[in-house]
């Protein structure tokens, strides 16, 4: 099973995509008027990028990778997706945005791609598709110009111990088999109807730090929130604006975190 992940992976990213992009979630309309996708986290870690050249690793249909054009920046999404970069080409033409988009595999972005970056870019929902954190770490380290630096910000691995309903711890921290799950809607949209098998895993924090030291990064910020940018997991309240927290554990427990990486 587990070495069937990309594939079976792939189908559940191609099954969603339609389905995000008539969600309340994604917020269509406003993007296409001009709205950031970007949130607060990773606006106060990238400052200005204008000039700047970005990979945006797992880029989805292309939210994300567009709003950094529209910020000036020189960008290039990958995704696995097939269906979700189709998409992201349609939508940079569509709003005339400078953007190349590649379909690919994380792990063999170097094979598409010769060119080094001054930011690579993830967010949200990404590390717990990609079984091996070193050769994660060695993509980004290879793809990055000398200077250059990783923005990463993630879900925070307790948030994945939990069940759906965060009534239990259901995974452990130090998880190292994979978790095959069958699903059957997408945080974004619970109208989705799918049945597809993922295959996901949990990394602690001292794994990502472990492997972009060991690609020979260096982390020079990290940081933990208590709060989720995004209304995408069950139970949560709008303690603040665009802030999120679990009903039953407001302040309890680590909901993301974020970290800068330099290559030197
Ligand atoms: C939760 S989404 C990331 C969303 C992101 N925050 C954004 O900008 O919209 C995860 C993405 O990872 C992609 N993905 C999952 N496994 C992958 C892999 N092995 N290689 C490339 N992309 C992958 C999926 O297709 C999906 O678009």
């Amino acid at each position: 099973m587990q070495d069937k992940y990309l594939e079976l992976n792939r189908q559940n990213w191609n099954n969603r995509v339609a389905g995000h992009l008539r969600s309340d979630f994604y917020e269509m309309d406003a993007f296409r008027a001009g709205k950031s996708s970007l949130k607060e986290i990773e606006i106060a870690l990238l400052g200005n990028v204008e000039g700047k050249s970005i990979l945006h690793l797992q880029c989805h249909f292309g939210q994300d990778t567009l709003s950094l054009a529209r910020m000036g920046a020189q960008v290039t999404g990958i995704d696995f997706s097939d269906k979700a970069i189709d998409e992201a080409q349609n939508l940079a033409k569509e709003l005339s945005i400078d953007a190349t988009f590649i379909c690919c595999d994380v792990y063999s972005t170097s094979d598409h791609l010769s060119e080094q970056f001054d930011i690579i870019y993830t967010t949200y929902g990404t590390i717990g598709w990609l079984p091996d954190l070193d050769k994660w770490a060695k993509v980004i380290a290879d793809r990055l110009k000398p200077g250059g630096q990783l923005i990463f910000v993630d879900f925070h691995p307790v948030v994945w111990m939990f069940d759906d309903d965060f009534k239990h711890v259901a995974y452990n921290y130090f998880q190292e088999s994979p978790i095959v799950e069958d699903v059957s809607s997408s945080y974004a949209n619970k109208e989705i109807q799918i049945t597809d098998t993922t295959i996901t895993w949990n990394h602690g924090l001292s794994e990502v730090y472990q492997a972009l030291q060991k690609a020979g990064l260096i982390v020079n910020h990290f940081s933990e929130y208590p709060f989720s940018p995004y209304d995408c997991l069950n139970d949560l309240i709008e303690v603040e604006p665009n802030r999120f927290q679990v009903k039953h554990l407001v302040n309890k427990i680590p909901m993301v975190y974020a970290l800068t990486a330099l290559k030197a």
